[in-house]
């Protein structure tokens, strides 16, 4: 691999203890307690070595994934400084590494102010990957809804974390396309304070609400971007018909959806299929791949926008905290498009969404609004 290559590294993290276990299957039946303990006095590491990225016109990136290992639970529980301290640690490997740019995997750029600090104290350049997230994102929920039949235009669309870095963004981009928007989240104050900023600005009426099953109840768009550590979206609370685009890791879909509710649609909404022939090779057995718990090729919203900052040598803080430039969302859009960046295919509960699946989802709900109808 050429030293001349613009290089990146991604700081990730657990999400679940599934997760450590596939990364290292003997940690299996050690118990939660031991497995937290444990995760708490490892080091920060280099976990994988990214190649093979490359644009159609030839350009390419080398990168390396960079593990801090606490679960989301343990990044949002313990003192902040500490946190921070870790990610940097994380960082500085990568700088070691060479990386030039820094993204910041799920709840390591969620903790605190997202991203601010970090990159404030970063060697180099840090982004959160929100932007990308939010492009596909919203490709995502509009990809489901047409796949599920639904008039977008006469529809109600939820966003739940709706004042978050990702909602809030997401709120306005989907606000032009539906008829209804409501805004979801827990802090009453910062909710309606948001909502006071937004409404006379949205193309659609809105409203918001703290009561997140009252408004699933009433929509057939439903978005998830919250900081949740557990699942909050339960089957009993959606509509017959619904599209949920999941862009929250962990997810806050309950799994009981796709067992109890064959006429929703869920999918996750921010895979992206990478240029090229990417390879994620282990670094401590470099013989394994790491597995991402993805179809081959494909990576997460976030690290393709590390990755297209790179490709792009545009070695700057792109994307960061809360209230994020929209503008900034369709210029990463394009870039990330250039450079040979796609949607991934549907996929949802570990599984692909195939045009079989999405005809019976479609015949489930049918079947099940002429039972309400009978
Ligand atoms: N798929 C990808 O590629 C990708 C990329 C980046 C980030 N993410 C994920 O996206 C999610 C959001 O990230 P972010 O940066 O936007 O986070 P953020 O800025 O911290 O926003 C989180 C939002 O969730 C709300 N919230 C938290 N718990 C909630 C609950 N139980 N019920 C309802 N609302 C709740 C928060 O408001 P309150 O505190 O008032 O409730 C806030 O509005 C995270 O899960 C992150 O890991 C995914």
């Amino acid at each position: 691999m050429s030293s001349t290559l613009p290089k990146f590294c991604f700081v990730m993290h657990p999400l679940s203890l599934k997760d450590i276990e596939r990364y290292e299957p003997g940690a299996k039946g050690k118990g939660e307690p031991i497995m937290r303990k444990i995760l708490e006095w490892m080091p920060e590491w280099s976990v994988a070595h990214v190649t093979g990225v490359r644009t159609p016109d030839g350009r390419q990136t080398e990168g390396w994934f960079v593990g801090t290992p606490l679960l989301p639970e343990q990044m949002m529980s313990f003192p902040r400084e500490e946190v921070y301290t870790r990610i940097l640690r994380a960082i500085d490997i990568g700088v070691e590494l060479g990386a030039q740019i820094a993204g910041l995997g799920a709840f390591t750029g969620v903790v605190g102010d997202g991203g601010v600090t970090v990159a404030q104290r970063s060697p180099i350049p840090v982004t959160t990957g929100n932007s990308l997230t939010i492009a596909a994102g919203i490709a995502s929920l509009f990809r489901g809804a047409q796949e599920m039949g639904i008039d977008v235009a006469s529809a109600t669309a939820v966003i739940i974390g709706a004042t978050g870095s990702i909602g809030s963004a997401c709120a306005k981009l989907i606000a032009p396309k539906v008829r209804h928007l409501i805004l979801v989240a827990r802090n009453e104050t910062r909710l309606r304070k948001f909502h006071e900023e937004v409404a006379s600005t949205l193309p659609c009426s809105s409203s918001f609400t703290t009561d997140l099953a009252a408004a699933v109840r009433g929509a057939q768009l439903v978005l998830t971007a919250t900081s949740s550590t557990k699942e909050i979206v339960e089957p009993a609370d959606l509509q017959t018909g619904t599209v949920v685009c999941e862009l929250s890791l962990p997810h806050d879909v309950s799994r009981r959806v796709a067992l109890e509710r064959p006429d929703v649609l869920v999918t996750e909404g921010g895979n992206m299929l990478l240029p090229g022939a990417p390879h994620f090779a282990r670094v401590r057995e470099p013989k394994g791949d790491f597995d991402l718990n993805l179809p081959p090729r494909t990576a997460l919203a976030c690290m393709s926008e590390t990755m297209v900052l790179a490709l792009e040598r545009r070695f700057e803080c792109y994307t960061l905290g809360r209230g994020i430039d929209l503008a900034k969302v369709v210029e990463m859009d394009e870039m990330a498009t250039r450079c040979g960046f796609t949607l991934a295919d549907m996929r949802a509960f570990d599984m692909a969404i195939t045009p079989e699946t999405i005809a019976a989802t479609r015949a489930a709900a049918a079947e099940r609004r002429s039972q309400v109808v009978a």
